[in-house]
Parts: structure tokens; C-alpha cells; sequence
């Protein structure tokens, strides 16, 4: 079976840890599709949640995690295409929810807000941990129809 692709994706707010975060999982034997940015030039969050859920679409990656400075940007930015669940995640706990009740396929982290160490055991948990399903299926399909009333 070939290895899964995780994408990564930031704004200039968070490189250090995007890059940081990519040799991580690359060490775990999974594949990595950078969507930039790749250098400190400022840029918009707004992009780059775009081009992650054109990845995740186009079936390029499986899974991604993107990166703000605050990670909320770009979150926000994600949340508006339909087939993203992305989780802004500052925590263990978090991540671990995120994918057992949210099936969450995007794991959101700020590179000014969550430190190094913090932020691999988010990515293993994310990475490692399975949707439950049962009652939190029909949650997560109403999130992905149009909204009601
Ligand atoms: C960029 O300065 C910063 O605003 C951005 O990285 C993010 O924190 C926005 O939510």
C-alpha cells in the first residue's frame, strides 16, 4: 500500500514549525505535499487554506495540516470549503477529540502560539487516531450540507 500524503500549507507566520513539523512526518515514513509558502515574504492566510482544500479534493493528499501564526486565520479560511474539517488544535486532548467526534481531516496549529514539543504530539496523535463514527457520524455529515434555515 502506498505511503498516505499529508499536505502542508502556511503563511508566512509559521515556517519554522511547518518545516519542523514536515521532517517529523516524513521520519514517520509518510509521504509530504508542501503547498508553500516556503519563505518569509508577509502573505495571505486566505491562499493557502484554498490550496489545501484543493489538494485534499484532487485527492493529492489525504490529510493536511496548516499553519497561521495564531492558526485561527487560517482555519477560518478552511472551514468555508464544504469538505474541510479543519480543527484548530492547541492540545492533546484536542487532537485526540478532533479526530475521534470530528473526523477532522486538517489539523490547524498556530506557529506563535504552540511550541515544538506540543505541536509533534498533536501531529501523532491527529495522524494515529481514528474517527469513532456511531453517533458522531450524523454530526459530521450535517456539517457538510449546506447550511439549514
Ligand atoms: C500574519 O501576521 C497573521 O495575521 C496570520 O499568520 C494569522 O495569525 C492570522 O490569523
Amino acid at each position: 500500500m502506498p505511503a498516505e500524503t499529508i499536505a502542508f500549507a502556511s503563511d508566512h507566520g509559521a515556517l519554522d514549525l511547518k518545516d519542523l513539523l514536515k521532517m517529523h512526518v516524513e521520519a514517520k515514513g509518510l509521504k509530504v505535499l508542501e503547498l508553500g509558502t516556503t519563505t518569509t515574504d508577509s502573505v495571505d492566510y486566505p491562499d493557502f487554506a484554498d490550496a489545501m482544500a484543493q489538494a485534499l479534493k484532487d485527492g493529492r493528499a489525504t490529510r493536511g495540516i496548516l499553519l497561521c501564526g495564531s492558526g485561527i486565520g487560517i482555519s477560518i479560511a478552511a472551514n468555508r470549503h464544504p469538505h474541510v474539517r479543519a480543527a484548530l488544535i492547541h492540545d492533546a486532548y484536542g487532537a485526540r477529540m478532533s479526530r475521534q467526534h470530528n473526523d477532522a481531516n486538517v489539523l490547524v496549529l498556530g506557529g506563535r502560539t504552540t511550541g515544538p514539543e506540543i505541536a509533534k504530539e498533536c501531529v501523532d496523535i491527529f495522524l494515529s487516531t481514528d474517527f469513532e463514527g456511531g453517533r458522531h457520524q450524523g454530526r459530521v455529515d450535517k456539517m457538510s450540507r449546506a447550511p439549514q434555515g
